[in-house]
């Protein structure tokens, strides 16, 4: 398939109507805020309100971002290149009471444009994989002011052994994975600090991201069954939802939380 018509369909599938678009939740959003900035770091005091800048970067329709502005102070700069999820993401802002502290952003993350050391706390759920996980943790890195603080989330195998069909699997689909320890050192090479990391719950697969995934697929299938481009389009995410329930053991998603040195 051609890299258009595969991102033609990939948005069809991921449309910005989804509760969220990667593994996540709001528990481990907040989880990763209170371990990244503990009660009573500066950051979070409200006499620092107007000086913290706050970078979500791959935002998507704003799961996260919607987390980080009812429990940060300061302002966020909510960037994506797909237009459609950054429209979601200030309805859902608005009806939340939290659109006037986020500004979207339409623009591509190789190339943000945003000037270098300028934000307090950069936030990546999902994201930075998308530039190469390594070359966003430098993208980041020259964003981020001295000192400046980042959570990250990034697909991991957590443990050794993984069938053949999920090796398999990851060979095409995300032949960068990494493990664990792999991706610890490569974040201090990038120079930060580490101040902790954990994994996602299973539940942050299922709950709010594959099994609402899976109804649109049936919804898309309805309309498609005859369509045999898009229907291997479909059956490749139905897959990649197969693979995670029979092996989810082996990988997952780890939030990374980090210091700029
Ligand atoms: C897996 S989604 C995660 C979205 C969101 N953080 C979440 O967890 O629901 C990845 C996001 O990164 C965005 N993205 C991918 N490549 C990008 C790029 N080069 N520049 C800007 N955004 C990009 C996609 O549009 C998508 O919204």
């Amino acid at each position: 398939m051609e890299q258009q018509e595969i991102m033609q369909y990939l948005y069809e599938v991921f449309d910005a109507s989804l509760p969220r678009l990667g593994p996540g939740d709001t528990a481990s959003t907040i989880k990763a805020i209170n371990m990244l900035l503990p009660t009573g770091h500066p950051y979070r005091a409200a006499e620092n309100a107007v000086d913290i800048k706050i970078l979500d970067i791959g935002c998507g329709n704003g799961a996260q971002t919607i987390q980080l502005a009812k429990h940060l102070q300061g302002t966020i700069t909510a960037l994506d290149n797909h237009r459609p999820f950054l429209t979601e993401l200030m309805r859902r802002a608005k009806a939340e009471g939290v659109g006037d502290r986020i500004r979207p952003y339409e623009k591509d993350m190789h190339d943000p444009g945003l000037t270098p050391d300028s934000f307090q706390i950069i936030w990546a759920e999902g994201s930075l994989y998308s530039i190469d996980f390594n070359n966003g943790l430098t993208v980041c890195r020259d964003l981020l002011a001295p000192e400046g603080l980042m959570a990250v989330t990034e697909l991991c195998w957590l443990k050794e052994g993984a069938p053949e069909e999920c090796l398999r699997f990851f060979a095409e689909e995300y032949p960068a994975i990494k493990d664990v320890e792999t991706n610890l050192a490569n974040i201090k090479n990038a120079g930060y600090d580490i101040t902790g990391y954990f994994t996602l719950p299973e539940s942050a697969w299922l709950d709010n991201y594959y099994t609402p995934l899976e109804k649109r697929l049936a919804l898309l299938e309805d309309t498609f069954r005859k369509d045999p481009r898009r229907m291997e389009f479909i059956n490749k995410v139905y897959r990649e939802i197969d693979i995670y329930r029979r092996h989810s053991e082996f990988y997952g998603y780890v939030f990374y939380l980090m210091q700029r040195r």
